[in-house]
């Protein structure tokens, strides 16, 4: 495990740091605080705070990683680590936004990720070879759920084309498909409805799209390895399309020449098209997609609204691949 830092047990993440003028005003406005009684209870919040947060991402291990230049910030903030790894969705695990918890019985232990279909170099790797083989560099991508809502994580991992290299596809391979782990006696599923949906969930993409620079597989963000309710060990992120084209927890890479069907898109095709492309001038059937919430700054949910760009802002990187 190159990686893979065991951290020493006095010390604290960078980014858990207060910068020095918050710490400041913190501790003028605790002073009076306490002395006006309000102490107890505050430091009571904080500690509960920090505890959810610990919680959250319990199963993480730091991960060595460079920002990289070209990828080093977004016009806007990064998201509070605690609303990424608190609001996700992860249909496996249940319905709602809140699976955190539910989350944490996916069992990451020796993962393993196959890569086979129209490939000259079939192979399946285990998490550690493929954290070791491929560099792996921090990027701050924005992050646009199809429900409109917005974030800004700073994800780590490495290139998708370096994978592509890697396991050399036939001239035959058009579009590759990407399947999620799925346990029945572990993935629930949302309730009621599980049965009929079209497990496991896949996703895919068209060879070109997969080769694009921005095409990303995340093994960590935040500076660690992925926790579970974030798509542990091994995620996709596509950041110029929706977030559902991200498939999450990875296990299989096929390399085919047809387009694959796809989990959303079998469901719902009218509502989730396997392109998926952000565009503000392409309504979704229940709703529009000119504008976008974006999750806060800070600790809460305070949504602020902002207009959807082409592409999700990456219309340089990424037009050329749909000019017809
Ligand atoms: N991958 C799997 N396996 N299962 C899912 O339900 N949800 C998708 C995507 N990948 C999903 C998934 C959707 S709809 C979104 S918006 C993103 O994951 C959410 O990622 P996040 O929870 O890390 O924000």
């Amino acid at each position: 495990m190159v990686n893979i830092r065991i951290p020493k047990s006095w010390e604290i993440d960078p980014r858990a740091v207060t910068p020095e003028a918050i710490f400041f005003s913190r501790r003028r406005f605790l002073h009076s605080a306490i002395a006006s009684g309000l102490g107890a209870a505050l430091l009571a919040g904080c500690q509960n705070q920090s505890q959810e947060q610990s919680q959250l991402t319990a199963k993480t291990l730091p991960l060595d990683a460079k920002r990289s230049n070209a990828f080093a910030s977004v016009d806007y903030p990064i998201t509070d680590e605690s609303l990424a790894t608190k609001y996700n969705n992860f249909y496996e695990f249940g319905g709602t936004k809140s699976i955190w918890q539910q989350a944490q019985a996916l069992p990451t232990d020796n993962w393993k990720v196959e890569i086979g279909g129209l490939v000259k170099n079939p192979r399946t790797y285990d998490i550690d070879d493929l954290r070791q083989k491929f560099p792996i560099e921090e990027r701050v991508y924005r992050f646009r759920c199809v429900e409109a809502w917005a974030m800004v994580v700073p994800w780590v991992g490495f290139p998708m084309h370096l994978l592509i290299k890697d396991v050399e596809p036939t001239s035959a391979a058009k579009f590759v498909r990407f399947t999620s782990f799925y346990d029945q006696k572990i993935t629930p599923g949302p309730g009621f409805w599980a049965d009929s949906y079209p497990w496991p969930y896949t996703e895919g993409l068209r060879i070109e799209e997969m080769a694009n620079e921005l095409a990303f597989f995340a093994v960590g963000m935040y500076g660690k390895t992925l926790p579970p309710q974030n798509g542990a060990p091994i995620r996709m992120v596509i950041p110029w399309k929706y977030g559902f084209k991200g498939a999450k927890s990875i296990v299989k890479i096929e390399f085919l020449a047809q387009q694959p069907a796809t989990f959303w898109n079998t469901l719902i095709p009218n509502e989730y098209d396997f392109e998926a492309n952000v565009n503000p001038s392409k309504p979704h059937p229940r709703w529009s997609q000119a504008v976008e919430r974006v999750v806060g700054n800070g600790p809460s949910i305070n949504w602020t609204t902002q207009p959807t760009l082409l592409y999700n802002g990456y219309e340089e990187y990424v037009a050329a691949l749909y000019k017809t």
